[in-house]
């Protein structure tokens, strides 16, 4: 619960925001729901795999990670091979881009906010409210922090360089973006980024514990531009909840984009299970995570029973050895990018698939 820890002005905070929840899940407008053909398919294994990806993202042990031999990288997500590994480090962010065989595509992943920051995180999310306009869609207002920390720092041009090496190899290949709390507002971003200014058509978008990022305007280009989206919640976890959506100002307010899928718990003692509902294709379906409160970080940090935070909550900080200085290279402000020359190993993984009667 959100409630242990905090100081009596969070409190009061939280409690006005509970109220106002409660005010805002009575009664619900109809939507219309435009492009009904446009309709994502949620695949269950596709998503036990990607939380495994976007856990991933959060391991500090950079030589680890650019090697996949990370504890996290060894069960549904084995033989992933990553071509640029990029670290922010002024703003603490890490992503990488790589190429997973068995799924047929390059998968990027974004990391979320780091566990000892998570609480201040949250609740600036209930009261700052810095809109900007998203360049080229009219009326579309986005959340400025979120925006920024994929198209404002060193994580966009690491990715769309890696995303245009692995084109220049593989062609239309599939491209899957995952990611965790903020990393899935960044996953969004970059969905929507690659298919907008450079015209790649194979997007799937998949996030987990994801805030909202923008209004009812930005929702509509989203879902038209990346309709292959999968937004994952779990519980009463409190970041979806996030900024908060008033139904009776639906074009003043924070929004989220379809498709919805809500894990919730059903049952009693030993006979609980989990149910995963997939939601309407308003992207704010009152019988989903918005029949519940907000009210949980465990939520947040665990889906399909997959760690989303780091093991060491010792802040940012880079641990890695001497042999992944060959892939290094760093930009003026100290932030760093691993990256692997992709037509080695990866391509002749690649060829030899070919040959055995998989096209790519
Ligand atoms: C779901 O995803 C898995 C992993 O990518 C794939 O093997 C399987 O064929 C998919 N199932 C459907 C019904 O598309
Ligand atoms: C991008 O970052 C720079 C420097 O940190 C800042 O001056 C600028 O206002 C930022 N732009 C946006 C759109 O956030
Ligand atoms: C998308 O990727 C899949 C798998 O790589 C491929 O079979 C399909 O042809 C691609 N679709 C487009 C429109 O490029």
């Amino acid at each position: 619960m959100i409630i242990q820890g905090m100081d009596g002005k969070a409190l009061l905070k939280v409690a006005i925001f509970l109220c106002l929840i409660a005010f805002s899940t009575g009664r619900e407008l109809k939507v219309k729901v435009k492009n009904k053909h446009h309709t994502a398919i949620y695949n269950h294994t596709l998503a036990t795999i990607l939380v495994e990806y976007a856990s991933a993202v959060y391991v500090s042990d950079l030589t680890e990670l650019f090697t996949w031999t990370c504890s996290r990288c060894n069960d549904l997500t084995k033989g992933f091979q990553i071509l640029e590994l990029v670290v922010d480090v002024q703003r603490c962010l890490q992503a990488f881009v790589g190429v997973a065989q068995d799924l047929n595509a390059i998968v990027i992943a974004f990391r979320g906010t780091q566990e000892s920051s998570l609480q201040n995180w949250i609740e600036d999310l209930y009261w700052k409210q810095y809109d900007i306009s998203y360049p080229g869609m009219e009326g579309a207002m986005v959340h400025h922090g979120f925006y920024s920390a994929y198209h404002n720092t060193s994580l966009r041009p690491g990715v769309l360089n890696a995303v245009k090496r692995a084109k220049e190899v593989y062609g239309e290949i599939q491209i899957i973006v995952t990611g965790h709390s903020m990393g899935g507002a960044m996953a969004a971003f970059c969905g929507l980024d690659l298919t907008v200014h450079f015209g790649c058509q194979n997007i799937s978008v998949m996030t987990f514990g994801q805030p909202r990022i923008g209004n009812a305007a930005f929702v509509s280009y989203y879902r038209e531009r990346v309709p292959n989206t999968i937004r994952v919640t779990n519980g009463h976890d409190i970041v979806p909840h996030l900024p908060p959506y008033y139904q009776y100002f639906p074009h003043k307010t924070y929004r989220h984009f379809p498709r919805e899928v809500w894990l919730y718990d059903l049952g009693f003692g030993s006979l609980v299970y989990t149910v995963e509902k997939v939601c309407d294709n308003s992207g704010e379906d009152p019988s989903c995570s918005r029949s519940v409160s907000g009210n949980s970080i465990t939520d947040h940090l665990r889906y399909f029973g997959v760690k989303l935070s780091c093991d060491v909550s010792a802040g940012c900080r880079i641990v890695m050895d001497n042999g992944l200085e060959a892939y290094r290279r760093a930009d003026s402000d100290g932030n760093v990018i691993f990256s692997r020359d992709i037509s080695s190993s990866v391509l002749r993984m690649n060829v030899e698939s070919s040959e055995e009667g998989r096209s790519l």
